[in-house]
């Protein structure tokens, strides 16, 4: 999976947008998410957030409660000052999510994109499908991206997992419903592409 010392050594030598997932605009997440049809007040985390963007989109579209989790506090450092004073509107979580301590029944959206699929070992699945069961509320929505059964085998130097939308899906388990999935070709800075898959879930 890489531990906590990979993903700061990551975030302290490269720009953020000088990392093969970067985005200008997370638009298929925010299309998501805004698809969900929550209202502003929702309880909105981005599991595995990093420097991403999706924040400050999420803030400009008026959502009142968002969370940035990361293992990397230097990763959260870049979005807190790339934000200025509107960080201290965001709640930010250091945290691995397979041993995060969250709030129960709390998240209305769980995000991630190109997080999941760095757990190559069963168990760390089973704790963060763990963590996220308990965290998102009963009819919750669950938005996850991750690499595609055509999608590169590494990232940043690490095994990853490939999924089709039914393999992801079945990873939550039956405690949620798969609504939809999309294929997203993702053009990193580099000028290569990666297929991804997102998958939409919700929450039975
Ligand atoms: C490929 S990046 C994706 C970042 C962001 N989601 C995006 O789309 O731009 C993977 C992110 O997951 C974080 N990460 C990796 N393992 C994690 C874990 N076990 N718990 C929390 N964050 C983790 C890394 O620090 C990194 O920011």
């Amino acid at each position: 999976m890489g531990d906590k010392a990979h993903w700061e050594k990551i975030y302290t030598s490269k720009a953020p947008d000088q990392v093969s997932w970067y985005q200008v605009q997370p638009q298929l997440s925010l299309d998501l998410i805004r698809r969900t049809g929550v209202d502003k007040p929702a309880q909105i985390i981005d599991v595995g957030g990093g420097a991403s963007a999706l924040v400050d989109h999420l803030l400009a579209d008026g959502f009142e409660h968002v969370s940035v989790l990361d293992i990397s506090s230097t990763a959260l450092a870049v979005a807190k000052s790339r934000l200025g004073p509107q960080a201290n509107d965001v709640t930010w979580i250091d945290a691995n999510i397979t041993q995060a301590q969250l709030p129960p029944a709390h998240y209305d959206v769980w995000h991630d994109r190109a997080v999941f699929h760095f757990l190559t070992d069963p168990e760390d699945r089973r704790k963060y499908v763990e963590v996220a069961t308990r965290a998102i509320k009963p009819g919750g929505h669950v938005i996850i991206a991750s690499f595609a059964t055509d999608g590169p085998m590494q990232c940043s130097g690490l095994d990853v997992m490939r999924y089709s939308p039914t393999a992801l899906h079945h990873e939550f388990g039956e405690d949620f419903e798969l609504i939809e999935s999309h294929d997203e070709t993702h053009n990193t800075p580099f000028g290569t592409q990666q297929k991804f898959v997102y998958c939409y879930c919700r929450k039975l």
